[in-house]
């Protein structure tokens, strides 16, 4: 047979064109050391990442631990620093036991396929993040998505199944809009149907609920032994990290079947010292918590939001993903960096600026935030 000489990743180069005309190639910037810019745009929700505390906690560890886990925790990578770690998170909480996962990623993909499996029934809210629709497709249960906040239709999908075993999937606070799931009427319809509740705090653990203890304690649903909450420490905790919360049994059975736990190097021992030196911070200054909803307030008064946001993502819509882009690099130019999401992490049309508010800001970043953003925004 006649071979035609192409490379085999010629069709790259066509992809990349596609993209490009669409403005949806992306590009990654190396950012400069802390200080260089006003940052709105990460998930350091507490500015934990540079507490000293939190640096110091995760240099000891370094120190004492090593540089990495050394394996799977199923082998040589369980420490009595993630153990304690894990104790600490489930009392912060209010869970019954936590495990630590090396991502919120994986403890996602861990706690939901190991829940769920062939012959369940997955409802998932339209809008989870990708790692909840990655858990879905790798479940091999059948998935109902269901409209966003869609508690009838999530009701609907309880009540006419066939299976046995139903688990119900959402984020707390939406990663792109920083909207709030119906957590507590969710919960309603899970007892009535008799199916499990999955809850990814990863935008709630800091920012929601009692000295931030997230939605299901605000809720009242922290430690319900039918509901199961994922968290990520990459986000308000400033490290690094993922970790599943709930009854023993389901951390038991987790080590027994999760393969992101199983087939994964444990979570580095600095990540895990930092974490945990992030919640004795969380614990000792709960005004965090509060100020980071208020200065997201702020933010969203600035940008022209008309709704108060629930979370600290101020998600500012422009439409086409090259306006978003343009305002998005406008910000940058004047010292501010801004998130810029854009399909398909949104849906198209809604390309926007995906601004993030920090509790540790001072009145001169909000004064140059507010400069910056009412100049761009004036003109995009
Ligand atoms: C809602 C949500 N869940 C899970 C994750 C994944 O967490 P990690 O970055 O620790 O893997 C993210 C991170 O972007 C997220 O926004």
């Amino acid at each position: 047979m006649k071979r035609v000489e192409v490379s085999p990743l010629a069709w790259l180069d066509d992809i990349e064109r596609q993209r490009r005309a669409a403005g949806l190639r992306r590009a990654l910037r190396a950012r400069p050391p802390v200080g260089a810019e006003l940052d709105l745009a990460s998930n350091d929700y507490l500015g934990l990442s540079q507490h000293p505390d939190v640096i110091d906690g995760g240099v000891a560890a370094l120190r004492t631990w090593g540089a990495g886990s050394s394996g799977s925790r199923l082998v040589t990578g369980n420490t009595e620093l993630h153990e304690a770690f894990e104790a600490a998170l489930a009392d912060f909480v209010g869970a019954e036991s936590a495990l630590v996962f090396s991502s919120g990623y994986t403890a996602n993909l861990g706690a939901v396929v190991a829940l769920s499996g062939p012959g369940s029934l997955l409802v998932s809210d339209a809008l989870t993040h990708a790692s909840l629709v990655d858990a879905c497709r790798l479940s091999k249960a059948r998935v109902v998505v269901t409209p966003h906040r869609d508690v009838t239709a999530v009701e609907q999908a309880l009540s006419s199944r066939a299976e046995d075993r139903a688990v119900v999937i959402t984020d707390s606070v939406f990663s792109a809009d920083g909207d709030l799931a119906p957590l507590r009427q969710l919960h309603d319809a899970c007892r009535r149907h008799g199916a499990l509740l999955i809850v990814d705090e990863a935008h709630g653990l800091g920012v929601r609920g009692t000295g931030g203890r997230g939605l299901l304690e605000e809720v009242g649903l922290a430690g319900a032994p039918d509901v199961v909450m994922t968290v990520t420490m990459s986000k308000a905790l400033g490290s690094q990290g993922g970790a599943v919360l709930g009854p023993v049994a389901v951390r038991d059975h987790l080590i027994d079947a999760a393969r992101p736990f199983i087939f994964d190097t444990g979570l580095a021992p600095a990540a895990v010292g930092s974490a945990w030196a992030a919640l004795g911070v969380l614990i000792a200054e709960p005004w965090r918590a509060r100020d980071v909803l208020r200065y997201s307030a702020e933010l969203a008064r600035v940008c022209d939001v008309p709704d108060r946001p629930e979370s600290a993502v101020v998600s500012v819509i422009l439409g086409a993903p090259e306006v978003a882009l343009a305002a998005a690099t406008a910000c940058l130019d004047r010292g501010v960096r801004v998130g810029c999401f854009r399909p398909p992490t949104v849906p198209a049309g809604t390309s926007r600026l995906r601004l993030t508010a920090r509790a540790s800001l001072s009145e001169d970043e909000m004064a140059l935030a507010r400069k910056a953003l009412t100049e761009v925004l004036s003109t995009a």
